[in-house]
């Protein structure tokens, strides 16, 4: 595990050291004396006096039985982390943790295993550093445009395999915070701007998790939607607008999926932190959400004991600064109630049963490779989007190309994945400087192994495929002016921990490309990138693919979709702006700098702000996140959502509309070009004008596999939940009657069918 200045930054290292040195040293001599006695009752005792441990019990029968054979000290035990490698100091304890971010001590007299976490947003994080394999699937946002649910699910089942076969028992991915911030640094670990995409496609994530009898877990809860200053920033917004939001998200990934965990945020909500937030987690997410299982903070998230717990923090991470002793001592003086620890602890127990982590614990095995290989390719493939191809440019004809120049983003042997706690490591570590590297380093650019230029030369072994780097644009634009087609690949890194400063590409990579398209008519961009970027290039060149950060095999994926072995077939998840002045938020709120402590704090630092007093960030676009404020305002986009083309092309008719307990949809979808495909079938609704909302809004999808020249009627039925709207004063959902119209099509922005029926 890297050690994470984010953790307990500047000002409050200091504090939180004595603090965790204080209570390590407590818990490890408590824990010690209590070991050896355990250890015995566990021989001692025979299955009949463990009845928790039949199966036919439901989870909650089985979490209560235990719960009443738990002494105060076991209970609190399951109640916390016991402190993160790397962090000094810490629990001797934490010697027995799989080497994940979070080690939860298991009941070994009681026959609880231990609870083994690890970061796993794109594929399980450390590897490199405990002597493992993972597989890196393209990013969450890139599985996000595929709208492909089985691929979703795939996707959280080769997550769920990869960390049983590792050991550990617990994931900590699911991210899906809405893309309100698009500069937000953790995009590409989140699925996009749309709540129903996003929680559709993070429940199925879930589900193929879980699946695999691995504890999963939703984050960061809630509107943790910027990077900067996430310690310090309080998020006002009003409740319609967050339950029909970023809320909403959560709302549908949990009903999808029963994750057995969500993970508060680290920022403040309407004034109170996330994690003693009694508003987003006991009067929405436990009783009008009715969820079953755990809420554990985000790491160092926690700032109370009596108010988080009543406000329903159920665990703290990575250690024990509030629910180990001080938890104790409030138990013990009345000010906690027991019954409230217990269900903390019932919680957590009925988490472990319902999901299979007692009865089917992990078995170390090795990870199979060349599965996730074949896996991340094939979700990667599904995801790369196809936003420009002028002329039919795309696919490429390998018999009629002659020389290639592939420039830039050191595509001769390397594509870029996100950092943060979300970084998986590379086989054989990072691809650029420093070589060799086995683990990732907090922050660091980590390039995956995995070479355009050698899949490019692959495809066309007769042709000439010459590499520039492009960090001389004139050079770039030479080799460019003599091939046939130049392809260049341009990045943009971002991370946990920091946002962008604008969307627009780093460094001079948008004076690279113009000068490249200058000098070659048939320039092609691939993106690797974790946010929508701006492209004042676009009028000049002839295509553009969008290859978010791709994963293991990104380069493999990318070849095939330009030489035509894959039709593409995904659609933005997010909205692609003109520039950041279209933005909600032209300007990103940061922390005020007379705010920090230390000035000379380096920017990391800054954007984390630990310890800082609170700097407010008002979301008074409400509703209107990404498409719906882009609609609503009247402003043009570069590229909208639900937007990418095909290398064929599709005919929508004869829309049929049908309503009982929900709309039915019923419509023709044909393939009217030269190659088999698949279509993401869109459908928009727009409310009565009383309901207030912004113009449409996605209410359902399909996605169809079709011949050249097949037609299929496509049938989608619309639950009425998704054409509710949240009235706040009733504090609850509601179906206003009137006049609903359909629009179906292929992107939010071409909607050829329309409909319209009066609900009553
Ligand atoms: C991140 C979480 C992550 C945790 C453990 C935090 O800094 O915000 O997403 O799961 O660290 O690594």
């Amino acid at each position: 595990m890297n050690w994470k200045p984010c953790l307990c930054c500047a000002g409050a290292l200091a504090r939180s050291i004595a603090i965790f040195s204080f209570i390590f040293v407590t818990v490890t001599v408590v824990a010690v004396l209590q070991l050896p006695v355990a250890a015995q009752s566990a021989s001692a005792s025979p299955a009949a006096a463990k009845p928790w441990m039949n199966r036919q019990l439901s989870p909650d029968q089985r979490a209560d039985l235990v719960v009443k054979e738990m002494t105060l000290d076991e209970k609190i035990s399951l109640l916390h982390g016991t402190g993160m490698l790397g962090l000094s100091p810490m629990s001797p304890l934490a010697a027995q943790s799989n080497g994940g971010a979070g080690y939860v001590v298991g009941i070994p007299r009681l026959a609880i295993p231990a609870i083994q976490m690890s970061d796993a947003a794109y594929g399980v994080r450390s590897s490199g550093e405990n002597g493992r394999y993972s597989t890196a699937l393209p990013s969450d946002l890139a599985g996000a445009a595929s709208w492909d649910l089985d691929a979703a699910y795939e996707y959280g089942a080769l997550i769920g395999r990869e960390l049983r076969d590792q050991g550990y028992n617990m994931s900590l991915g699911g991210g899906v915070n809405l893309a309100r911030e698009p500069r937000n640094g953790r995009t590409f670990e989140y699925m996009g701007e749309d709540p129903l995409l996003a929680g559709k496609m993070v429940g199925q994530v879930m589900k193929g998790l879980q699946a695999q009898h691995v504890l999963g877990d939703i984050k960061h809860y809630a509107l943790n939607d910027q990077e900067s200053g996430r310690n310090a920033v309080n998020v006002n917004i009003d409740k319609r607008s967050m339950r029909e939001t970023d809320l909403l998200a959560f709302e549908i990934g949990l009903r999808e999926s029963n994750a057995a965990a969500v993970m508060c945020s680290y920022n403040r909500v309407n004034g109170a932190y996330a994690c003693e937030n009694k508003y987003l987690l006991t009067d929405v997410l436990k009783k009008a959400w009715n969820f079953k299982g755990f809420v554990l903070s985000d790491w160092g998230g926690v700032h109370s004991v009596t108010m988080a717990s009543a406000a329903g923090l159920d665990h703290e991470e990575p250690g024990e600064l509030f629910y180990g002793e001080d938890l104790k001592k409030a138990v013990e003086s009345g000010q906690i109630p027991m019954a409230e620890v217990d269900d903390h602890v019932h919680r957590i127990l009925r988490s472990m049963f319902a999901t299979g982590v007692i009865d089917d614990p992990p078995q170390k095995s090795v990870v199979d490779v060349e599965r996730g290989f074949e896996i991340a390719q094939k979700i990667a493939e599904q995801s790369m989007v196809l936003l420009k191809n002028d002329g039919n440019q795309l696919p490429l004809d390998a018999s009629q190309l002659r020389t290639i120049a592939v420039i830039g983003a050191h595509s001769d042997v390397a594509m870029l994945s996100g950092g943060g706690s979300a970084q998986v490591d590379p086989a054989g570590g990072n691809a650029i400087m420093p070589p060799g590297e086995g683990r990732t380093t907090w922050q660091a650019h980590i390039w995956f192994p995995t070479s355009p230029l050698k899949a490019i030369r692959s495809r066309v072994p007769a042709a000439k495929v010459q590499y520039d780097p492009g960090t001389d644009v004139s050079s770039a634009a030479a080799l460019a002016k003599a091939a046939d087609v130049a392809i260049v690949f341009a990045h943009q890194w971002e991370s946990e921990g920091m946002d962008l400063e604008t969307l627009s590409l780093p460094e001079h990579q948008d004076d690279l490309i113009a000068q490249v398209a200058a000098a070659n008519p048939h320039t092609i961009v691939v993106l690797e990138t974790g946010s929508p970027v701006t492209m004042p290039w676009v009028g000049q060149v002839t295509a553009v693919l969008e290859a978010w950060y791709p994963g293991t095999r990104g380069a493999e994926a990318v070849a095939r979709v330009l030489f035509g072995d894959v039709n593409p077939s995904a659609k933005l998840p997010i909205t692609f702006p003109k520039s950041d002045a279209d933005l909600p938020h032209p300007t990103l709120v940061k922390p005020p700098r007379k705010s920090i402590s230390d000035p000379s704090d380096p920017e990391p630092w800054i954007a984390i702000a630990k310890g800082l007093p609170a700097f407010q960030v008002t979301y008074d676009e409400g509703l209107k996140v990404g498409y719906k404020w882009y609609d609503a305002e009247r402003k043009e986009v570069l590229f909208p959502f639900g937007y990418g083309l095909s290398y064929t092309s599709y005919g929508y008719s004869d829309l049929k509309l049908t309503s009982g307990k929900s709309v039915r949809l019923g419509f023709r979808l044909t393939n009217t070009g030269p190659r088999a495909g698949a279509e993401i079938a869109e459908v928009y609704a727009v409310l009565p004008a009383s309901a207030g909302e912004p113009p449409k809004r996605l209410v359902g999808w399909s996605k169809v596999n079709l011949d050249p020249g097949e037609s299929k009627e496509v049938a989608i039925e619309v639950d009425p939940w998704y054409l509710s709207i949240f009235d706040a004063d009733e504090d609850a959902w509601k179906l206003l009657s009137g006049e609903y119209t359909f629009l179906v099509g292929g992107s939010s922005s071409v909607l050829p069918l329309k409909a319209s029926i009066v609900l009553k």
